[in-house]
This record gives C-alpha cells, structure tokens and sequence, in this order.
C-alpha cells in the first residue's frame, strides 16, 4: 500500500513496435487506474538485452515507449514511469532473488524454451533467470496487482513462488502479487490471420496497425484485411475475421457489436473495411501528433525520467533495505 492505494506494477519492453493491439488492449485502459491505484510502469531495458540489442535502437525506442505512455495519457504525476536501468534495486534485488530460485523452476518456463529455440545462438543466463528478473521488478515495489497477459501468466506464478518461499524463510517481507483482473481491453486479432494475437513481433507487416503507421498505411491494412466468403454482416465466432474488425471499430468509437451490425448490415465488407480505416485513423492521428509534440519538449520528457527514477527509487530502495537485512548484509555506515 502507498497512500492507501493498492499497488499496480506493469513492465513492457521496448523492442519491436507497439501495435494497434497493445493500444486498445493495454495502455488506452489504464488511464484511470491511478486514481485506484498506485501505479508503476516501467521500460524495461534490462530485460530487453536478454535478446541482442543494437544500443542506439534500444535507447531510442525505450524513449519513445515512455513518451507514448505520456501520449495516450497517462500523466506521469500520478503514475510513475520510468526505465528500469535507471533504479538500481531491480538488478540488486533480482540477484538476491536467484539465489532463492531453482534451476528447475527456471527450466520450465516456456517463454524461455520458446526463446532459446529462436536465439540458439545467445543462449545467454540471463535469458534462463529473467523471470527472475521480472520477479525483483515486481516484488520490489510491494505490487499488490500485475497487469499481465495470458503469455506472462506462468512468470507470474513464479513471482508468487518466490515471494511465498522468501516470506516462508523471513517473515512478511513480500506483499503477494495477484494478476489484474480488472476491465479488460479489447483482444485484437492479427488481421491477417484472426486465429492469432496481433503481435509487434509478426513478420507479416500487413498483419498489424502499427501505432506510429500514417493514416494511408493504416486504411491500406484495414482494406486488405482477411475476411471470409460467407458475405453475411454478422458479429459471430464463425466469422473470426469479420468479428476482429467489429472489435476494433468498436474498442475506437465506443459503440457496440449489435449497434455495428445493424449499420453495416446492408453494405458489404469493402464499405466496413473502409469504416474500420477512419475509426482507426480517428483514434491513432492525434495520439502520434501528441507524440510529436511530446517529443519537442525534451526538458519536459527529461523532468519525467527524472523525478519518476528518484520516486521509483525511492520505493525500491524502502524494500531492498529491508530483504537486505533479512539475508544478513551488514548495515551500512553512514
Ligand atoms: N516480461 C514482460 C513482457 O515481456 C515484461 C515485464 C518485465 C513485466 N517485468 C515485468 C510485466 C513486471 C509485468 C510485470 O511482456
């Protein structure tokens, strides 16, 4: 608890391109979340060079994840947004953290087998301890609540395990951290194969509205999007493709599937296709403008970085001290 709020911790990485899917399925519904919660949302750059990295990319797109966090209006007075790198306790506390961490538990993660069999030649360790990682990220803030999708569910457990076997050795000293089970974003399907999650990682760029894609991209994806033969304007599971479209228009007008329906009943997919474009465009264009503008006003972007690390320090180092002494680390002398 800080304040009296319940804490939200989330992490994203900063490699690969936001989507459309992150947008109307993450970021758009945590907006409010502060005035319930405390929340922290961090870029976190440690984990991406778990994966090689080329420097000035990784440093260019984790600014640009913390501006549009800033852009699609989380405002960094009330939630704290800052790089991982820049708080020391994370590296510090996830060290102490493998050391209560089992080979084995490690060894099942899937996320780690799927990304060893795709980077078989950087099998590196801290690809094996990230979940370890991810562990220190979340249990150093006291999190109460972890936004988290279906992927992250299994390092969410793990995060439990640990906290649970640390408390089970010291005493209270995590606070257990539950998934965020709160209103749920849209899910949005790949649009060129709606059986898959649109994915910033996808080769295929057709099958994702990238966030920073300019408006003719964007209604070009739209129009080219997979539908089916059946010709019916219906809002059904038979009509995967279809049915991610109408999630979509809906997630950026606010408007239902049954209100959808019976506009577009009439006309066929091409005319709804064509919708999808503008809504679509209607929501990206003034987030990328205020990206642009964001993006000019570096004292301001700078003031961000700073005071939400010196805050997120701030909190971390509360934890870090206490599990410090816990372990048997001599105190400090000031
Ligand atoms: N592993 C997460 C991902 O790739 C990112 C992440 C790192 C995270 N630390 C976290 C998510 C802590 C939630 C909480 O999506």
């Amino acid at each position: 608890m800080i304040d009296n709020k319940k804490v939200l911790f989330s992490g994203m990485q900063a490699t690969g391109n936001l989507t459309l899917g992150n947008y109307l399925g993450a970021l758009k519904n945590w907006v409010n979340l502060s005035d319930e919660y405390e929340c922290f949302y961090s870029v976190v750059d440690m984990h991406s060079i778990t994966i090689r990295q080329d420097p000035a990319t990784l440093r260019k797109r984790a600014r640009a994840l913390l501006t549009l966090y800033i852009a699609a209006g989380l405002d960094p007075e009330k939630n704290c947004i800052y790089y991982q790198s820049h708080v020391s306790g994370h590296a510090e506390l996830a060290w102490i953290l493998n050391c209560f961490t089992y080979m084995g538990e490690l060894n099942r993660m899937t996320q780690f087998k799927d990304k060893a069999a795709k980077h078989a030649d950087n099998i590196n360790a801290g690809l094996f301890t990230y979940p370890v990682l991810m562990a220190a990220d979340i249990l150093l803030y006291q999190a109460d609540v972890v936004p988290v999708g279906i992927d992250q569910m299994q390092h969410l457990e793990i995060t439990r395990d640990i906290a649970q076997r640390f408390n089970g050795l010291y005493g209270d000293v995590f606070t257990i951290p539950e998934a965020y089970i709160g209103k749920v974003g849209a899910k949005i399907m790949s649009l060129q194969d709606p059986s898959k999650k649109m994915s910033k990682s996808d080769e295929n760029p057709n099958a994702s509205i990238y966030l920073m894609d300019d408006p003719d991209t964007i209604r070009r994806k739209c129009k080219r999007a997979v539908t089916d033969s059946l010709g019916e304007f219906r809002y059904s599971e038979e009509q995967p493709g279809l049915h991610n479209l109408i999630d979509i228009f809906c997630a950026c007008t606010n408007r239902t599937p049954d209100d959808v329906v019976k506009e577009f009943a009439d006309g066929g997919y091409g005319q709804f296709k064509e919708a999808v474009g503008e809504a679509v465009v209607a929501v990206l264009d003034p987030l990328q403008k205020r990206v642009a503008e964001l993006e000019k006003d570096k004292p301001y972007i700078d003031g961000v970085i700073k005071n939400n690390a010196e805050k997120a320090n701030y909190y971390a180092q509360k934890t870090l001290r206490k599990v410090q002494k816990k372990v048997g680390f001599p105190e400090k002398i000031r």
